[in-house]
């Protein structure tokens, strides 16, 4: 079967640059607070230092995840059941794929990603290693409503979430992404999500602002790609990365923090920062056991079984879509 299709959900402007991109800058830097939503981060550049983030020793959530994915590979499989569409949000370079792919014998495998290179260059990797397997590639936001292939339709869905992307959306972002996953992927679909635990505060910054500083060129890389393609004339170097715990909304937050007074324009429009003044570029919020059932809750999706039994702590949670009913 290998790589049956590309699907390209994502619009360009003549200069390839993607539209929403451009909107998104503008209206985030004109906010009091200035905020770029994180899904820029991984142009080509970014998802290729995302990578190198996760296989840094500070950064324990892909290792404790894949520690779980293989240990608990037979307790997971039983769980999910034989051929099931798996529909995977976000998956990046596909890493941690094979060890569920492996596991559980799934009749197709659909990876939604926002960096198309990125997604096709995984897609052909993977579709070598399960020959057998119908892959079809969409890129697209998983943020916002995407198509699926047609093929799937009648299969039953496994959602597969890892990498506690989920902690990158703010409460209720989390909650309507999961909402809107549970009517896409339909009654009978269940979901297999990574969230990561509220830990030591100190594990934690460190795990977003490692001594090599790998995290801080990956944020800053942001600023970089803005000069790139809308033709900004920030002086990135003046810019340094931030990553600290907010315990009221139990986050990471990352921030790009101005050194000096600065004046610039992106796309002709001028801007201007305050020294100390910082762009918020992501959070990543950490749940407890309770914390994390009741999110899945209220998105639409029952949690069955939890795997967590790893130190840094981090969480496997595979849910069922909740059946409507009208009492209790
Ligand atoms: N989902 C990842 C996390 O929250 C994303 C991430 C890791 C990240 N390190 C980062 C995002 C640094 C922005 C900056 O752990």
């Amino acid at each position: 079967m290998g790589v049956v299709r590309n699907l390209r959900q994502v619009s360009a402007d003549d200069a390839g640059v993607d539209i929403a991109f451009r909107a998104d800058v503008h209206a985030g830097l004109s906010q009091r607070q200035k905020a770029i939503p994180a899904r820029w981060f991984y142009d080509a550049t970014g998802s290729a230092l995302f990578e190198d983030i996760t296989a840094l020793p500070e950064y324990y959530p892909t290792r404790s995840e894949t520690d779980l994915l293989t240990r608990h590979a037979a307790d997971i499989a039983a769980a999910i059941g034989p051929g099931r569409a798996v529909v995977e949000l976000g998956s990046g370079s596909s890493t941690k794929t094979p060890l569920l792919l492996d596991a559980i014998d799934p009749a197709a495998y659909v990876p939604v990603d926002i960096s198309g290179d990125f997604l096709r260059d995984s897609a052909e990797a993977l579709a070598e290693r399960f020959p057998g397997l119908a892959i079809y590639p969409v890129e697209a936001d998983f943020t916002q409503r995407v198509d699926l292939p047609r093929e799937i339709c009648p299969l039953p869905k496994l959602g597969f979430f890892p990498g506690s992307t989920i902690g990158n959306m703010v409460a209720r972002t989390a909650i309507d992404l999961l909402r809107n996953w549970r009517s896409a992927l339909g009654d009978g679909s269940l979901m297999l999500i990574g969230v990561d635990r509220i830990k030591d505060i100190g594990i934690l910054e460190l795990a977003y602002d490692d001594p090599a500083g790998v995290t801080a060129a990956f944020n800053i890389n942001l600023l970089e790609r803005i000069n790139r393609e809308l033709g900004g004339d920030m002086a990135v170097e003046n810019f340094s990365h931030r990553a600290v715990w907010d315990d009221i909304h139990a986050r990471i937050e990352m921030h790009l923090v101005a050194a000096c007074d600065m004046d610039f324009t992106i796309d002709g429009r001028a801007y201007r920062m305050a020294k100390g003044e910082t762009i918020h570029s992501e959070n990543s919020h950490k749940y407890g056991v309770r914390d994390a059932n009741l999110l899945l809750r209220a998105g639409g999706w029952t949690p069955l079984a939890t795997w967590d039994d790893v130190d840094p702590a981090f969480a496997l949670i595979l849910a069922e879509a909740t059946e409507f009913r009208s009492a209790p």
